[in-house]
């Protein structure tokens, strides 16, 4: 929540108490030396010994509710017919509105199983933007991913308050180009992971859905951050400021055929979900999960996290929740902002970001900028970001790299978990590597995986880059923090 102070200046203040911690250490400068070196330069592979704050993934790292922690308590193990997968389906009726659900043991388990049902080889699947491991799925299933956001999407500085529409005209060609006979489904992410987490509204919403009902193509919603997408609608878009997040969920649910989601991000749980009201999709889901995933009644997750998922549906709603980390992400790219630093703006959901290609302007994107900025900002602070550029796309077929529309350091806030202090904190160090950002040098693969390489590929500095910042940074802080 965001209040006025008697000054005039706006606070995002906590709406929560902490009652758990877990303790943190800053390791030396020369331990984070050691560290990013052994981890190939890719925060990834980095041990939670040596980071002090991290902002790699709001995924399954954000805090869980009393009430989440009091519901695994007594939850049902029973291999089928388990007493939790109802309550799950009561959550989900009264939060999503919809009939047939199936837990999956994460988001990317849920768009296997859409790419199992819906993608094959000549088919195409529109989209706002992709995510790695959406386009990784729909991609092996033989699908090919369209983006079609609007052109200013790609501006990382920007006052466009839904970067994350689809633009009309476009899905209007791709509908008359490819036939809507294939066209599987339209996909709507909320909020874009891969472009800053930026929103769509609901008037776009609806527009995708006027223009694709015709053609009975279905709409579906990636809901992983839908409450945040929810959230930037009640904010951002006229006619909604009084509507509940509750009833704007609904609304979104309303418009789409079906939602799947990262339980890990939505619901603070470990976990994933589908639902819809279409029982074909439904019948079909429920033959390849036994396969892929477990019973349908467990879908692969614990009891105990379905018992959380369903308290955490039911909270994701409440405003409060809704907007805990959006309101501090927003104070995190206001203050990088002040700072002269080149964050992506608006501020969108889960995490702050910066855009490498300005901060490091001197690298080329082959030496992959995102990826040295957030090796470098371990480095100079403890603090663990995510590259989200070239290093998170895979080769092409001919071996090339592709190089990314965008070259984002992303800095993951996940609900109720960092404070401001961490916050300035980290834009403390953002700005003295920015006015050490000659320093930073590129990166290159030794060790590169064909699929997904982000996750494990290692590589190293260029001139041995990390070394020189390193000492730099001693002679400025000495060797202590
Ligand atoms: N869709 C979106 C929009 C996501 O952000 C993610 C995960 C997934 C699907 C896959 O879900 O991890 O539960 O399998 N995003 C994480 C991140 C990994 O760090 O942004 P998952």
């Amino acid at each position: 929540m965001i209040v006025r102070l008697s000054d005039g200046r706006s606070l995002p203040i906590e709406m929560y108490k902490v009652r758990i911690v877990q303790k943190t250490t800053l390791p030396p400068i020369s331990q984070r030396l050691t560290a990013i070196e052994e981890a190939g330069y890719n925060t990834f592979l980095l041990w939670t010994k040596d980071i002090f704050i991290d902002m790699l993934t709001d995924s399954g790292t954000n805090a869980m509710s009393d009430n989440q922690l009091a519901a695994m308590m007594v939850s049902d193990d029973a291999y089928a017919g388990g007493e939790s997968y109802r309550k799950l389906g009561c959550a989900v009726k009264d939060i999503l509105g919809f009939d047939y659900y199936v837990p999956a043991h994460q988001g990317r388990a849920a768009e296997h199983l859409l790419a199992k049902i819906f993608c094959r080889p000549g088919t195409v699947v529109p989209m706002n933007y992709h995510f790695t491991t959406t386009k990784a799925h729909f991609e092996m299933g033989g699908a090919r991913v369209l983006e079609i956001f609007h052109d200013d999407a790609m501006e990382t500085t920007s006052d466009n308050p839904f970067k994350g529409n689809i633009d009309l005209d476009k899905l209007k060609e791709v509908i008359k180009r490819y036939g809507p006979e294939n066209i599987p489904f339209v996909r709507l992410e909320a909020t874009t992971n891969l472009i800053g987490g930026q929103p769509f509204s609901m008037a776009n919403l609806r527009g995708v859905r006027e223009m694709v009902a015709p053609h009975k193509i279905p709409v579906v919603l990636d809901g992983s951050l839908v409450s945040e997408n929810a959230y930037f609608i009640k904010c951002r878009e006229q006619g909604y400021q009084d509507t509940s997040i509750e009833d704007i969920v609904k609304e979104m649910m309303s418009l789409s055929d079906l939602v799947y989601l990262s339980g890990r991000k939505s619901t603070c749980v470990r976990g994933g979900l589908l639902a819809t009201n279409n029982p074909e999709y439904f019948n079909e889901l429920k033959a390849w999960l036994p396969v892929y995933e477990g019973f349908i009644t467990y879908g692969g997750m614990s009891s105990k996290e379905i018992e959380a998922m369903a308290v955490g549906l039911r909270e994701m709603v409440d405003l409060d929740v809704a907007s805990s980390s959006a309101d501090l992400i927003k104070d995190f790219v206001d203050k990088m902002v002040a700072r002269g630093l080149p964050a992506v703006t608006p501020a969108g959901g889960l995490a702050g970001h910066v855009d490498a290609m300005k901060f490091l302007s001197h690298l080329p994107q082959e030496h992959y900028p995102a990826g040295a900025l957030a090796a470098a900002l371990f480095l100079v602070s403890g603090v663990r970001s995510m590259e989200r550029g070239t290093i998170s796309m895979d080769r092409d077929e001919q071996g090339n790299d592709v190089l990314s529309d965008l070259e984002l350091c992303r800095m993951a806030v996940p609900r109720r978990v960092y404070t401001m202090s961490h916050i300035d904190y980290v834009v403390d160090r953002l700005g003295w590597l920015h006015d050490h950002r000659e320093l930073v040098g590129g990166l290159e693969f030794y060790e590169e995986p064909p699929v997904l390489r982000f996750f494990t590929g290692k590589l190293k500095a260029l001139d041995d880059w990390g070394t020189k910042l390193a000492a730099a940074f001693e002679a400025d802080f000495g060797p202590h923090v």
